[in-house]
């Protein structure tokens, strides 16, 4: 049976976490619960064993419990750790790391994976504070779903209601449906045949841990339709399988294509943008990172049902804003020492690689026009903007362009 320990934070949709339990249980869920000091403001502990059917723990000092239980121990039987509602100052204290309280201690001693469904007041959603540390959290490999958007407790209206009960279970059972622990919906991993590594020296990368990601994303619009671009994956797999040849443990995080994985590297699929910053997330460490993915920007409110033509309005596509995967990596304490971003422009190509190099925290930029035939095409003319400067290279196969940022990025490390 899997188990859950569910940690409730303290706001008005606390209620819901009663619901979220009864669904856990009923699809075979073992939920063992933890309540904050707020969340006791809103429901009992009573109230959550009675419905878990387990003893609820609120304090850190109890020494009964820690007679009973370490809270080391608390932390880590469980197969994964929802918070939920999961407060923006929950958040603030994940993402610092700070461990004041029963809940905070569990989320830094957990070796498990750990999902936040947010709940909070609008504009504390959208505070650049909040924004700041879910982005860090989602660096770290915390899956933070998206709050739904509605009118508000408070009496505003817009993101920040709690996903309902439904949704947050469903996000755990995807979860678990992925190859491993830990490891996002959709997600499969597979390793081609190995190299023969070349010797080791100057030049190769042998012992180095270099993660690339490519393709394209695909975001679900319903089960049947999504958002895609025109992104064929062929850089990155030549980039994968050039690094790959030059002696490295590659780790290939790819979405939907059609090619073949490179020998010597270590692919996993994955389909959302989301899907993808988890899996970066959970394969570093990492020397040094080229993300050449060509990542959708924003993703549906998917439909859990086909949208169906009703002989009215068209239905109305609601975006958010994914994850920048880059960015994320580039500002998180695990950075690896090496980032390598992409810039695919249709103007003013260098000037917009050097803006985005700073922007994204990269620390190259490997840009190219992709104006012509380049997404699908065979050969591409880059331009490589590092803090020294540009260096222009002439229009090369796919294959030269790998095998020269290969090299220069064994150089380099
Ligand atoms: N990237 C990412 N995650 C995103 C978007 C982009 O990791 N959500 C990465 C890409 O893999 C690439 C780089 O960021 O390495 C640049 O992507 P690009 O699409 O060219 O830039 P955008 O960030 O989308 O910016 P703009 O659309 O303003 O050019």
């Amino acid at each position: 049976m899997k188990k859950i320990l569910l940690i409730v934070g303290g706001g008005i949709a606390a209620y819901k976490a009663c619901e979220l339990i009864r669904l856990c249980r009923k699809a075979g869920i073992e939920v063992k619960c933890v309540l904050t000091a707020g969340g006791q403001h809103f429901v009992t502990p009573m109230t959550l064993a009675a419905l878990s059917e387990n003893q609820v723990y609120t304090n850190l000092f109890d020494l009964k419990d820690e007679a009973e239980m370490g809270h080391i121990q608390l932390s880590r039987e469980a197969d994964l750790v929802v918070v939920a509602p999961a407060t923006a100052d929950l958040l603030a204290k994940m993402a610092a790391g700070i461990a004041d309280d029963l809940a905070t201690t569990l989320l830094l001693a957990t070796d498990k994976p750990v999902l936040a469904a947010p709940a909070m007041n609008v504009r504390m959603w959208q505070h650049t504070a909040t924004r700041r540390n879910v982005a860090t959290l989602r660096g770290d490999g915390v899956t933070i779903l998206e709050p739904d958007e509605g009118p508000m407790a408070c009496g505003e209206y817009g993101p920040g209601r709690l996903p309902e009960p439904e949704a947050i279970l469903r996000a755990i059972q995807n979860l678990w449906e992925g190859s491993g622990e830990g490891v996002a919906a959709h997600t499969t991993v597979t390793t081609a045949p190995p190299l023969t590594p070349p010797a080791s020296g100057r030049g190769t990368l042998t012992g180095k841990h270099i993660l690339v990601t490519a393709g394209p994303t695909h975001e679900p619009i319903d089960p049947v339709r999504y958002i895609a671009n025109r992104s064929s994956g062929k850089q990155g797999y030549a980039i994968a399988g050039a690094l790959a040849a030059l002696g490295a443990r590659v780790t290939l995080v790819s979405g939907p294509v059609t090619l073949a994985t490179p020998p010597g590297v270590t692919r996993i699929d994955v389909e959302t943008a989301q899907d993808m910053a988890n899996a970066v997330a959970q394969a570093l460490p990492a020397d040094a990172a080229v993300m050449v993915a060509a990542v959708g920007d924003w993703h549906v409110e998917a439909a859990a049902q086909k949208l169906k033509k009703e002989g009215g309005a068209p239905p109305t596509l609601h975006l958010s804003e994914n994850p920048d995967i880059l960015a994320m990596l580039a500002a998180s304490p695990r950075r690896p020492g090496l980032v390598v971003g992409f810039a695919a422009e249709t103007e003013q190509v260098v000037d917009h690689a050097v803006a985005k190099r700073t922007r994204k925290g990269a620390d190259w930029i490997v840009a190219n026009d992709v104006s012509g035939d380049v997404m699908g095409g065979e050969a591409n003319a880059i331009h490589l903007v590092t803090a020294d400067g540009v260096e222009h290279w002439e229009r090369l196969p796919k294959q030269d362009v790998a095998r020269r940022l290969a090299e220069r990025i064994a150089d380099a490390l």
